[in-house]
């Protein structure tokens, strides 16, 4: 996958250098451009932002600096990958985007080229957006419900959980079909908790049955603390739950443990039987 960023803080992206990433890309599963938006500035000063029209707090950064790096970032790039008509999805990071999930990483782990603008400021004048978006998919994603003091670290945030899906990336792929987040039978369930050696620490015992070898019951055991650290902090996520995987055990958590929590899984008629 090649990934191209332009961002007036290039040296912010130094932490792509290490751990998972950073491997990825020693291994060229990954290929990572980054470009200092102020190389695209004509005056002395490198200026890339201006005052908002229509009045208003802070400023807003402009969209001919911006129209001129993007272009030049993808002229490069199709040279780069051998595609002479191919574009990148652009993802432009901003609190005012669609949630970035663990569905949204899956999917972009399928592509081969993408293109982070993140910005500074009150953000990037909404013609660049509506430009891009007639040319190619333009994402506008945020990381959560809160405001950064720019789209950077939203960048490192979506890279990361993009680049460990990535063939090759995490050494047990089994890892990710574990995610709380992924499809399949444990989808919008948190992981439970873990443990390594020594069987007791400071007092504190390991969980017996995890000492058992009854994987099956090893399983279940791991089932129910995922069930209930749901309840516990993420209740919303219950409602999301796909009832044609739940079992009778799983059913039987919800209605006792999530009374306790005030969180009440509505079974589906057709699911009842089961
Ligand atoms: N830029 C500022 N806040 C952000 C957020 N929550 N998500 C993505 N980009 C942002």
């Amino acid at each position: 996958m090649r990934v191209d960023i332009i961002s007036i803080f290039p040296e912010y992206f130094a932490p792509l250098d290490v751990s998972l990433v950073g491997k990825a890309r020693e291994r060229g599963i990954l290929e990572i451009r980054l470009h200092q938006l102020r190389d695209w500035t004509r005056d002395v000063h490198k200026t890339v932002d201006d005052t908002p029209y229509g009045g208003g707090p802070g400023m807003v950064m402009k969209p001919e600096i911006w129209g001129e790096a993007i272009d030049a970032v993808i002229s490069e790039g199709r040279s780069a990958l051998g595609v002479p008509a191919g574009a990148p999805r652009m993802i432009v990071p901003t609190p005012s985007g669609r949630p970035f999930t663990q569905e949204t990483a899956i999917e972009y782990a399928d592509e081969p080229w993408l293109l982070f603008t993140p910005a500074r400021y009150e953000g990037i004048d909404s013609r660049v957006a509506a430009e891009y978006g007639s040319r190619l998919r333009v994402d506008e994603v945020s990381i959560g419900d809160y405001v950064l003091a720019g789209g950077e670290a939203a960048v490192l945030v979506i890279v990361e959980a993009v680049g460990r899906l990535l063939p090759g990336v995490l050494g047990n792929a089994r890892s990710v079909a574990d995610d709380s987040f992924a499809p399949g039978p444990m989808a919008n369930l948190l992981e439970g908790p873990v443990y390594t050696k020594p069987p007791v620490w400071r007092g504190h015992e390991v969980p017996e049955i995890l000492l058992s070898g009854h994987h099956g019951k090893i399983a279940r055991w791991r089932r129910d603390q995922a069930l209930r650290r749901t309840l516990e902090k993420r209740p919303e996520l219950v409602d999301r739950l796909d009832p044609a995987g739940l079992d009778k055990d799983d059913r039987k958590i919800l209605a006792e443990f999530g009374t306790a929590c005030g969180v009440s899984f509505r079974a589906r008629p057709h699911d009842v039987a089961n």
